[in-house]
């Protein structure tokens, strides 16, 4: 049911407003003082208020006032006398949705008020759907964020299956050796034995150093604490994880931090993935840029070689300077028209099955949490370069 209050100190008005509101099917509540029309208010919302301007005590525009401060949305309209058409100009400026001059037409104020109470109407639902859209926004960039997490730890994986490789294969050639020894008879020296048993422990401690540091990767990094972590620390962890995998795809690795030491206040393992996104990038446009020197004979002296600089650097600005972590590669570079998109959720260059387009956005989201950015410069055929940077602690 529409609700409308009617404020007017004039007794007649109010009973024949009262009675066309009521027949219409309209819940109407009067008031003949503004004070009392507020103290209503207070307690009620409603559709449309129709207040006259002038009253004695509290005014018309007192109760527009109040309105507007407690219901935003509830319309008000304004009567007045022709001497009172100032005070109706204002009453507008303050808010009203109209005024309606004395001698009142019916009709004329029945248009009025079901107009506002459209307008009313349009502006709820409209609030309602925008209400409903941040909601979706939101859980959409929840859904992107953990998506996103997930790919990185499918990538992940991966790499760890390359970095235990190897120390498996060396403890198989270990055991195989010591097997046909005994088996041929050979006779075990004992101090040999002694080094090969160490060897096969120190692989299996790296072993299981790589498998914890992916469980706790793969734990709810979300909420693990921030840590002050240098970017050695954060650079080598990253190393480790994907060190070997670098190496097969025959990638030179440089890694200079200038000044040594630099820290980060944030949460070790979230860095982390974010540089394995940029180092899987530049991996992969390394291999892209392999394929087409290969296919085009761009350097038949063979003096290009894949390579991927990392770097750690303070980047001062005024008294706020930048810890920043750079990835530099020498590889396909990216088009210019395509710098615009880099960090769009789902933009990829790659075939489908290799990239989902969502590591950068990933990226960028993680680092825009700690206050931080992250600045992508490339020529395109060259390489790229991208910074991440984050606030140089107190
Ligand atoms: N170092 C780089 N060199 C050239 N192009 C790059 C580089 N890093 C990113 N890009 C371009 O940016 C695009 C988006 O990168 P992003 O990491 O968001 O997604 P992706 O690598 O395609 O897929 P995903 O990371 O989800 O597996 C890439 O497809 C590529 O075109
Ligand atoms: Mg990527």
């Amino acid at each position: 049911m529409k609700k409308i209050l009617i404020v007017d100190d004039e007794k007649e008005t109010l009973t024949s407003f009262a009675r066309h509101f009521e027949s219409m099917g309209w819940e109407v509540d009067l008031a003949e003082e503004g004070a009392e029309g507020i103290a209503i208010l207070s307690k009620k919302e409603f559709d449309v208020i129709l207040t006259d301007i002038k009253m004695p005590g509290a005014t018309g525009t007192d109760v527009l006032r109040a309105s507007k401060k407690l219901y935003p949305d509830t319309e008000v309209i304004m009567m007045t006398g022709y001497k009172d058409i100032d005070k109706a100009i204002e009453s507008l400026n303050s808010g009203a949705y109209a005024y309606l001059n004395k001698p009142f037409r019916l009709e004329e104020v029945n248009h009025k008020v079901v107009q506002a109470c459209e307008k009313r109407r349009l502006i709820q639902k409209e609030k309602e759907h925008h209400a409903n859209l941040e909601r979706l926004v939101k859980e959409k960039a929840k859904e992107l964020y953990h998506h996103g997490r997930m790919i990185s730890l499918s990538e992940m994986a991966a790499g760890v299956a390359h970095e235990l490789n190897q120390p498996l294969n060396g403890i198989s050639t270990f055991a195989e050796g010591m097997l046909i020894r005994i088996e041929r008879g050979i006779k075990i020296d004992k101090e040999k034995t002694k080094s090969i048993l160490k060897e096969i422990l120190i692989q299996t401690e790296r072993m299981s150093e790589i498998i914890n540091h992916m469980r706790t990767f793969a734990s709810d990094f979300e909420r693990l604490p921030q840590q002050n972590i240098t970017a050695e620390q954060i650079v080598q962890g990253c190393l480790k994880l994907v060190g070997t995998q670098l190496k097969h795809h025959q990638i030179d690795v440089s890694v200079k931090m200038d000044p040594p030491g630099l820290s980060f206040l944030v949460n070790e393992y979230r860095l982390q993935q974010v540089l394995l996104n940029l180092i899987h990038n530049a991996r992969d446009a390394l291999d892209e840029k392999a394929e087409i020197v290969k296919r085009e004979n761009l350097y038949p002296n063979n003096n290009w070689k894949k390579q991927i600089e990392i770097k750690a650097f303070l980047r001062e600005n005024g008294d706020k300077g930048f810890h920043v972590i750079e990835v530099r590669d020498n590889g396909t570079g990216i088009a210019e028209d395509k710098m615009d998109n880099l960090f769009q959720p789902f933009f990829t260059t790659k075939e489908p099955g290799k990239g989902t387009g969502l590591g950068l956005s990933t990226s960028y989201g993680i680092i825009n949490e700690y206050s931080g950015r992250i600045e992508v410069e490339s020529e395109y055929g060259k390489g790229a370069v991208f910074r991440v940077l984050l606030p140089a602690g107190e």
